[in-house]
């Protein structure tokens, strides 16, 4: 059965974002990311952003998350809500293009993406895009 994309329950993906940051391993950068997304069935998958001394093996909070869900057997996400520190001059981080491609593996381009930021004061903003916002003209697998 497919959840409805109700307040309440956006609302808890963006906590689950916002919640799972602090586990963000980061020490190389220092730019902490959490992630969240909701499965058809209500289930949230939590991720960071998990760094290496060789840096190319980074995985982005995002993956981590969407990984998380699939090795639990989803296939599909409804929703995705990524949470980042403030980005210099500007409110929201937003997703890597690598992470919008794994996106439009597990979602569909009309699913909400919400992006998240905590002020110094601790008040939480959320700009809600959709993935084809993100993502235009995307490479979907043969035939779609
Ligand atoms: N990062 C993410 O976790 N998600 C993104 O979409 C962009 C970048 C991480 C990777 C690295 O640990 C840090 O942010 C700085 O690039």
């Amino acid at each position: 059965m497919n959840k409805k994309l109700d307040k309440k329950t956006l609302d808890a993906l963006v906590q689950a974002a916002v919640a799972v940051k602090k586990n963000s391993y980061s020490p190389y950068s220092r730019f902490k990311v959490g992630a969240a997304v909701l499965a058809p069935d209500g289930q949230i998958y939590a991720g960071t952003n998990i760094e290496n001394a060789s840096y190319g093996l980074t995985v982005c909070a995002e993956r981590n998350a969407m990984f998380r869900g699939v090795c639990e057997g989803q296939k599909q996400f409804v929703a995705l809500a990524v949470c980042t520190d403030p980005v210099e001059g500007e409110a929201f981080g937003t997703p890597c293009g690598a992470c919008r491609q794994v996106m439009a593996e597990f979602m569909k381009l009309d699913a909400p993406i919400l992006l998240v930021a905590v002020t110094k004061k601790g008040q939480i903003k959320v700009l809600k895009k959709k993935l084809k916002d993100l993502l235009p003209l995307p490479f979907l697998k043969p035939g779609e």
